[in-house]
């Protein structure tokens, strides 16, 4: 584990300008720098960096965060990696706390990437020697320059092959990496045998795991590493390394299912394929895919076990979209996966199917009107039903707006009265400054208190105690607040950014990040501050005031206590 207080010094330190300048050329554009987003495609910058700030936010396709979530979003590198490597660059050491006991230890083992490595150079080895895996290879179509490109191996038949990669087969980094299993009685025997092996890279190239083909009929088809210190399968993609730069100059990534599918495609040339891990498609691989590319492509095979899987991905993907962003689902012929697809009609025909693809809004209709009957009313109240908490996911604005008038027809309904069920706060055909003045006060003073917070969290330590209100921007406030009194130090626009990164807060806190950068130094700060204190004390100074009335049914003072009178009577004079 490593501190938080240093996580804060790191940040404090780094000069985020410098960070990111390594990896894109930055222009000063007045108190900010701009670039070309690196997480997406786009012509004109908008990609932004403040200095003051030490945060960046790219205001086309969200991407945001610190130096820290740079160099893990940019470089691929995990969060102990990334500190460790920006802290060698300004000369600090990273100190590691005694994890709590019974806190999952997850230690940084470079050992145990070593070891992989060994295990893949083993595996090449003895796919030379073995004619067998060779032809079964061959019978798939592969070639030898993409069996290399995938680093592709064999693992011989036999107990403990290993033991020719090892010094020790009996040293514990060889059941670490899954390499091993140790059974029950103590022994010890090679996990894979008699299997074709498929890496499993991750974005430095380095492997982390590895699939495991029989090459005859036999079970299980396929043997997959056990989630280790290095692996964690929601988190990966078979694939994406070899994949990175194709999606980028193709603004195409296509998600399949099988390790073959994704080296099958690329021996015809559609090299922008990755495949999950025998998982379902989990909100991190869509958000991961999402910054490297505007449009993704699921293509499931064409059985109901692809059928579920494209419907938990679309599941998966909802609170994750972007306006702009496009996710396509592609069903093949059921007897088809990749494949077979590609191998039968080639490249052009599954690139035709896949511009071809059905869009997300498209899908998400399409199956929700065949699980209901449209003609009765029952079946129309269904659909409103098993539509609302997919709609209610959905994060881009013209997306949803578009879906929930899709839906209204489909129902039979008007996309007001459907908003009113649903209880979205329609922004349909109501005039701006209407919907200004219809903007609930108490939310919009809560946020300008967190943008405030945001700007120089030293302020938290102003708050009055009593802050009142009944929304999640509170929690955030108060979670700041508590943080801060926390720390010892002053506490940077940085480090409370990288205090809110992966908690149910971050995108209120980005939203507000959004509205800071554009702002820059003219936002007064301190005069904000002051005003929205006043205006909350203000607010709920009448509530106390209207609960006092409230309690005196019938305008008898005499009922309050003597203290809640007291009270009413300032109240009244200061009204
Ligand atoms: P091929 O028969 O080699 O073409 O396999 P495929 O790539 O078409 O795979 P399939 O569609 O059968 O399965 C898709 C993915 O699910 C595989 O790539 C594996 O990740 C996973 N998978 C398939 N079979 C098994 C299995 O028996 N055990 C485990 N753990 N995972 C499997
Ligand atoms: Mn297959």
């Amino acid at each position: 584990m490593i501190p938080k207080s240093f996580i804060q010094d790191l940040l404090n330190r780094l000069d985020i300008i410098d960070v990111i300048e390594r990896y894109v050329p930055l222009k000063k554009a007045g108190a900010n720098y701009s670039a070309c987003c690196p997480f997406h495609n786009e012509k004109s910058p908008s990609f932004t960096v403040s200095p003051a700030k030490q945060f960046y936010h790219c205001f086309g396709c969200g991407a945001h965060g610190t130096a820290i979530t740079f160099m893990m979003e940019h470089a691929g590198m995990g969060f102990v990696e990334a500190v460790e490597e920006l802290a060698k660059g300004v000369g600090m050491e990273v100190p590691r706390e005694a994890p709590l006991p019974g806190q999952l230890q997850k230690k940084a083992a470079p050992d145990l990437y070593e070891v992989m490595l060994s295990a893949t150079r083993y595996y090449r080895e003895q796919l030379k020697k073995s004619s067998r895996a060779i032809e079964y290879l061959k019978g798939r179509g592969l070639s030898g320059e993409i069996v290399a490109r995938f680093g592709i191996g064999y693992a011989p038949d036999g107990w403990q092959n290993l033991e020719s990669i090892t010094a020790n087969y009996q040293d514990k980094s060889l059941v670490e990496t899954g390499l091993v299993i140790e059974g029950d009685n103590g022994k010890r025997y090679d996990r894979f045998r008699d299997r074709i092996m498929f890496p499993i890279v991750n974005s430095r190239g380095q492997v982390i795991g590895f699939g495991g083909r029989v090459l005859d009929k036999g079970e299980p088809k396929y043997l997959n590493s056990p989630e280790t210190p290095l692996f964690e399968k929601g988190r990966e993609l078979y694939g994406l390394f070899q994949a990175q730069k194709p999606i980028r100059s193709q603004q195409m990534v296509v998600v399949v299912e099988g390790y073959m599918d994704v080296v099958a495609l690329a021996q015809h040339g559609v090299d922008y394929a990755v495949a999950t891990l025998g998982t379902a498609t989990t909100p991190f691989h869509v958000q991961k895919l999402l910054r490297l590319t505007d449009q993704v492509v699921f293509c499931f095979d064409g059985d109901a076990a692809g059928q579920r899987a494209a419907w938990r991905a679309m599941e998966n993907a909802l609170p994750h979209l972007q306006d702009g962003k496009r996710l396509g689902f592609l069903f093949l012929p059921v007897e088809h996966d990749p494949d077979t697809y590609v191998r039968e009609f080639g490249r052009e025909a599954f690139e035709y199917e896949l511009h071809n693809s059905l869009p997300l809004s498209g899908y998400l209709l399409r199956e929700l009107s065949a699980k209901v009957n449209l003609q009765t009313q029952e079946g129309r109240s269904n659909l409103l039903e098993l539509a609302k908490p997919l709609l209610l996911a959905i994060s881009a604005p013209a997306l949803a707006l578009l879906l929930r008038k899709e839906v209204a027809a489909l129902a039979g309904i008007s996309i007001h009265e459907l908003d009113s069920l649903y209880g979205v706060k329609s922004t349909i055909a109501m005039p701006r400054r209407e919907l200004q003045k219809a903007a609930r006060p108490a939310v919009s003073n809560m946020r300008i208190l967190l943008r405030c917070l945001l700007f120089r969290p030293g302020l938290a330590r102003e708050l009055p105690d009593n802050l009142m209100a009944d929304d999640g921007l509170v929690a955030a406030i108060f979670e700041i607040r508590s943080w801060i009194f926390a720390q010892d130090e002053e506490v940077t626009s940085a480090a409370l950014f990288q205090f809110f990164q992966g908690t149910v807060h971050e995108s209120l806190v980005v939203a507000e990040q959004a509205e800071i950068i554009q702002w820059g130094e003219a936002f007064d700060v301190q005069a904000e501050f002051q005003g929205v204190l006043g205006k909350l004390e203000d607010e709920a100074r009448r509530k106390k005031f209207h609960q006092l009335q409230a309690k005196m049914a019938g305008n008898d003072i005499n009922i309050l206590s003597v203290e809640d009178k007291a009270l009413y009577l300032q109240l009244l004079r200061r009204k």
